[in-house]
């Protein structure tokens, strides 16, 4: 019986771990945080996402809000091409967020368009901490 308990609780523990490395936040959190050991803080986060950088003309000002909006739970739209964004929010749109691979991508293009350099671990951890609370 003892053995039988033990095996059943190994089993849940290697699937409840699978999920967590499945969820493609946590598993980007958790490589930013062996860059920067940095709880993500989503004030922070938001903070980041509203400020005002200075760009190249003709977009001078330039935030994370420029195309997505302030409300991500609303689809936002492309200052420059004037696609239609779907919304960032996750608890809306169950697509954002869920592949590791276009999260970076993203980041690391809109970090360069926006701030006008890649973010940092540490900012990359609070932005994303901020989104998926969203
Ligand atoms: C010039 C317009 C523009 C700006 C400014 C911008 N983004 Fe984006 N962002 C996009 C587009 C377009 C996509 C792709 C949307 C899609 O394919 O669903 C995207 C996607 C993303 C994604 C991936 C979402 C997913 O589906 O997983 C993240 C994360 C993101 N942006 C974060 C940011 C952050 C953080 C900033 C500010 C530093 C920012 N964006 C500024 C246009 C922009």
């Amino acid at each position: 019986m003892k053995s039988i308990l033990l095996i059943i609780s190994i089993f849940i523990t290697a699937a409840s771990s699978a999920v967590a490395e499945n969820n493609p936040v946590r598993q980007l959190l958790k490589s930013y945080q062996s860059e920067t050991p940095i709880q993500g803080d989503a004030n922070k986060g938001q903070k980041l996402w509203n400020q005002k950088f200075i760009g190249k003309e003709p977009f001078t000002e330039r935030s994370c809000t420029t195309c997505h909006t302030s409300n991500l739970k609303k689809s936002g739209q492309h200052i420059r091409t004037k696609k239609i964004i779907k919304p960032l929010a996750p608890s809306v749109n169950t697509e954002s967020l869920s592949k590791v691979k276009k999260i970076k991508k993203w980041l690391k293009r809109n970090c360069k368009w926006t701030i006008g350099r890649e973010c940092t671990a540490e900012e990359k951890t609070h932005l994303l901490t901020y989104l998926n609370q969203q």
